[in-house]
């Protein structure tokens, strides 16, 4: 559980007013963080209906502690939410932007238009010299590209000045990674905007200071701090396709690649996370960040040093024909060039979201491999503890319950796609009085085999 922060400082005299323009996953952590760290916090948004949410203290999204941080800050009057960018330009000395950067329709590079028109709009209605910091995250060069914005539509003379941060929050840790961050990377391109950003992070050191931990600081030029992101991602990215590539191997040698990634994330120089093989990865930033870096790196002339991001790419993407061959294996269905043919056999599907302690379902490999079930004519019962609403309606054509007794009753399959604790601690003996056939397949590699097999049922792991 994240800890909230019991005394937030007192001392606002070097606290500069912060906005943050884009109320998703990131601008809402945000802002609500900021306030908890005694900060005076403007967030901004063109949904009225999320920002109507906000205000009335009511979180449109699923993330643990949030809900209770929010109201409690509405409650000091440190936060508010608005629609009105005139508000946020009087308010606030440092906007930070945090509006979304998707993938271009049908490309891979990043859709910028969320940022211009949240920098023109914002900029148009300065009336004095603020810094500006993009949070969001952009293919290198963005910064500059927003600078030139800014001077175009701020009133002549007032010098306003944009500085880049990148931020590094995962979903349903987002809390604790903006309140108690690994690190704070951030560019200034003068001495005023560099003391305004170190402004900005003192409440973050001074928790870690009383809660005697060590913040590092990286301060960089806005090319490295736009980079650090995407790389760490691509970084990411690539340490998952690498053992899910080893889970591959292991599958036509009869290796367990569970094992393998505990013994070699014993080396300190590899470390044992994101080393857990499975569906693949996916969510809001992965998958797009290694498509536009790749994309990115290609218009700038170094494309070929890239390409084994594609690759990362095309490993993950597998996973989803390689998950639905192994369903039709432990459902006895021959798959030929066109897939299996699954009509009749009833799959209980546990898990929607990309990850567990979400609700959110872009770009879920869960999701993604439960459609192409369907799509073999399976009859798939999807369970998710937070996702269902959003699955519903991404996804309208598969069947979903609210509880995981009725996903399973009467299953030929059952699939356990997404480590949510109700799922990890299924009990084998208990399931399988419910179920049709005692047959799993294990997405997560969260189970151990033999228990499973002990209880007759056929496994199936990912790798092992
Ligand atoms: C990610 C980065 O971790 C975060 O630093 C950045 O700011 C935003 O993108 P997030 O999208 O919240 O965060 O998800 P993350 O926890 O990184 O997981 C991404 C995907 O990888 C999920 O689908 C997850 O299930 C999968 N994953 C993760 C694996 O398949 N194996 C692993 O070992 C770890």
């Amino acid at each position: 559980m994240v800890n909230a922060i019991q005394t937030p400082s007192q001392n606002t005299t070097t606290r500069p007013r912060i906005s943050f323009l884009g109320c998703g996953y990131l601008g809402a952590t945000y802002a609500i963080c900021f306030a908890e760290l005694g900060y005076e916090v403007i967030g901004y948004d063109v949904d009225a209906a999320k920002i109507e949410a906000f205000a009335s203290g009511v979180l449109p999204i699923h993330e643990p502690g949030l809900p209770e941080l929010l109201k409690k800050n509405l409650e000091t009057g440190r936060l508010r939410f608005t629609t009105d960018v005139k508000d946020v330009a009087e308010f606030a000395d440092v906007h930070f932007i945090c509006v979304g950067t998707p993938q271009r329709q049908g490309e891979h590079g990043a859709d910028l238009s969320y940022i211009e028109s949240s920098v023109v709009e914002l900029s148009a209605h300065l009336t004095r010299k603020v810094l500006i910091v993009g949070k969001s995250t952009v293919p290198v060069g963005t910064a500059s590209w927003v600078q030139e914005l800014v001077d175009r539509h701020t009133p002549e003379g007032l010098g306003v000045e944009v500085g880049w941060s990148p931020e590094f929050l995962q979903e349903s840790n987002a809390m604790h990674d903006v309140l108690r961050p690994n690190r704070i990377v951030y560019a200034a391109q003068s001495e005023w905007a560099s003391r305004l950003l170190k402004d900005v992070h003192r409440g973050i050191l001074e928790l870690a200071a009383v809660e005697d931990r060590e913040v590092p600081v990286v301060e960089t030029d806005l090319a490295t701090a736009e980079l650090v992101k995407v790389a760490a991602n691509a970084f990411l990215s690539t340490k998952i396709s690498f053992i899910n590539a080893m889970a591959d191997l292991c599958e036509v040698t009869g290796g367990d690649v569970a094992d393998l990634a505990k013994a070699i994330g014993y080396d300190q120089r590899i470390g044992n996370k994101f080393l857990r093989a499975g569906i693949g990865f996916g969510g809001g930033c992965l998958p797009k960040d290694i498509r536009a870096l790749s994309a990115r790196a290609g218009e700038l002339g170094v494309g070929e040093s890239f390409r084994f991001l594609d690759e990362v790419d095309a490993v993950n993407t597998r996973r989803r024909s390689q998950v639905v061959r192994h369903v039709a294996d432990l459902a006895e269905r021959p798959t030929g060039p066109n897939g299996p043919d699954l009509s009749g056999v009833r799959v209980a599907y546990l898990g929607a979201t990309f990850k567990p302690d979400t609700d959110d379902i872009r770009d879920s490999p869960a999701l993604a491999i439960a459609r192409r079930l369907r799509a073999c004519r399976a009859d798939v019962v999807v369970y998710d503890p937070e996702g269902l609403e959003n699955a519903k309606s991404a996804a309208p054509e598969l069947s979903f319950v609210k509880t995981l007794a009725e996903a399973v009753a009467g299953a030929d399959v059952v699939c356990a796609m997404v480590p949510w604790e109700e799922f990890r601690t299924l009990d084998p003996e208990a399931l399988g009085q419910q179920v049709a056939e005692r047959r799993i397949l294990d997405g997560m590699n969260a189970f151990d085999p033999a228990q499973w097999t002990k209880h007759g049922w056929t496994y199936k792991g990912i790798g092992r």
